[in-house]
């Protein structure tokens, strides 16, 4: 995460808002902000840095690196190969993939799906965002959720038993929705001019149609991955969703009949941190002890696109 820490008293400064109303719509009342010298790629490499560590991975052990993410240092070349020379993974295979907020959840199955047929061996993928450069700041609506972070996973071949590991996923998009999260401007359909309003160059949001769209896919994704892994419900010991909202993820879990304890918030400190904001919630339960070694761990990404993806794991800490 970025050292700097911007709380909702500072906001109440730049734009017509509280803490309160901050806090009681969305859960939030503190986020991270890159520095000015820090793009995606600096937190990226920092999140990659900590994870081989932790896992006590020799870079060049890793062959594949995929970089999640909507907030790239640059329109092209991807971050990966950049974090892969910035973290001493020389000449790993290394790509971008970008579906926002779900961005993370397609970087495991990618991941899997290459570790599981033999195409690589070792994958690290992140999930790594600097959404405080496309963000509107004179927009309340939207400036009060976002933030920047990064956090990473590594995915390897064990030749383990049946059940471990990634154990299901489902993922899905409907497109008719992708004006309602989205950046309209700097694309080809509308290339940045001196005419293009700034606000069009950043995030825009239809915040009660995604707050319709994130509550019922949380609950469908889930349900109908469970009953395709044959499972419920109550064989999940932790469920770690996207942190969009606070009141997102109540409804929710309140539909879906789970345990509050069993589901990661970190919101409150991070805000919405798209696509890196599973990873930092994966490494917050198990610095907290909350992610135990065997745990089947429900994951749930949504967002603009508007995509979803879930992914059921069962955990194997090598830490
Ligand atoms: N501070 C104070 N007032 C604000 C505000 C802010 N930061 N942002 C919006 N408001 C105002 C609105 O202008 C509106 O005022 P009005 O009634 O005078 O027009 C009022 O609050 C209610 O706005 P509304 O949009 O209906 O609020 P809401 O209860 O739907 O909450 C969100 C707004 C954004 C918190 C909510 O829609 C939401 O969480 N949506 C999902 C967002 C999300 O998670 N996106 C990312 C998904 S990956």
């Amino acid at each position: 995460m970025p050292q700097r820490v911007m709380t909702n008293a500072e906001l109440e400064e730049m734009v017509d808002t509280s803490d309160e109303w901050i806090v009681s719509r969305t859960g939030i009342r503190e986020r991270r902000i890159a520095a000015d010298d820090q793009a995606t790629t600096d937190l990226a490499a920092e999140a990659v840095r900590d994870l081989l560590r932790r896992t006590g991975t020799d870079a060049s052990d890793v062959d594949l690196l995929i970089v999640a993410t909507t907030t790239p240092d640059y329109p092209f070349p991807p971050c990966a190969p950049i974090v892969g020379t910035m973290t001493g993974m020389d000449h790993v295979a290394a790509y971008d993939t970008n579906a926002v907020c779900s961005g993370f959840m397609y970087g495991i199955a990618q991941a899997t799906g290459m570790v599981e047929s033999g195409m690589a061996r070792r994958a690290v993928v992140v999930g790594a965002e600097t959404l405080s450069r496309i963000m509107n700041w004179d927009d309340r609506a939207t400036c009060v959720l976002f933030a920047d972070g990064a956090g990473a996973v590594m995915i390897e071949a064990d030749g383990g038993e049946p059940g471990t590991g990634v154990v299901g996923v489902e993922f899905g998009s409907d497109g008719t929705g992708f004006a309602d999260l989205w950046v309209p401007a700097g694309g080809t359909r509308s290339p940045v001019s001196p005419q293009t309003p700034h606000a069009d160059t950043c995030i825009q949001m239809n915040g009660r149609e995604v707050f319709r769209f994130a509550t019922r896919i949380l609950v469908e994704s889930s349900q109908r991955l469970l009953a395709e892994a044959g499972m419920t419900i109550a064989d999940v010991d932790l469920m770690v969703a996207h942190q969009a909202n606070e009141r997102i993820l109540d409804h929710a879990s309140e539909r879906m009949g789970i345990d509050r304890a069993k589901v990661v918030m970190n919101l409150d400190r991070l805000g919405n941190t798209s696509s890196a904001s599973i990873p930092l919630a994966l490494a917050d339960a198990v610095d907290t002890g909350m992610l135990e070694e065997g745990a089947l761990v429900l994951m749930v990404g949504f967002g603009a696109g508007l995509t979803w993806g879930s992914v059921l794991v069962r955990w194997e800490p090598r830490t």
